[in-house]
């Protein structure tokens, strides 16, 4: 059994070889923040981090993850970012919105005042359907404010 760290607790995982960590952190562990809406790697709205690094939860294999370090929305309730995003207004609907603050929180954290150019480049994998890039590009540059 895998065991890995998701919001700096540990957890053996139960789940069947070919479970999605997107599957385990909803259904096992029960941490819905992390949303699925493709399904298929294209959207980003299932985007939490492993190691650090925005990774795609609906594609990602989490046999493939013993002994990784994953954060979810839910670990990230207290970063700066989640007040940033609710100050810009950056959502509509909010179903994109976990995965933009997760991408924007491993992008300030390489990148603590990143150019518009540098935001662009790292919240792409990010979809929003209800178009509201502006705010959070807006949220994501005042999130020290
Ligand atoms: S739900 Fe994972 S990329 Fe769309
Ligand atoms: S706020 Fe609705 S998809 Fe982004």
């Amino acid at each position: 059994m895998p065991k890995v760290r998701v919001n700096r607790h540990a957890y053996e995982v139960h789940a069947a070889v070919g479970a999605t960590l997107a599957d385990v952190l909803r259904d096992e562990l029960s941490l819905t923040g992390t949303k699925v809406a493709c399904g298929e790697g294209h959207c980003g709205a299932c985007t939490v981090l492993v190691d650090g690094i925005p990774t795609l939860s609906c594609i990602t294999l989490v046999h493939a993850l013993d002994g990784a370090n994953v954060t979810t929305i839910e670990g990230l309730r207290d970063h700066p970012m989640v007040p940033a995003f609710v100050r810009a207004d950056a959502l509509q609907c909010g179903f994109c919105t976990p995965g933009q603050i997760v991408s924007a929180v491993a992008l300030v954290d390489q990148t603590p005042k990143p150019s518009t150019e540098q935001i662009r480049h790292a919240m792409a994998g990010n979809i929003c359907r209800c178009g509201a890039y502006p705010k959070i590009e807006e949220a994501i540059r005042t999130w020290r404010d």
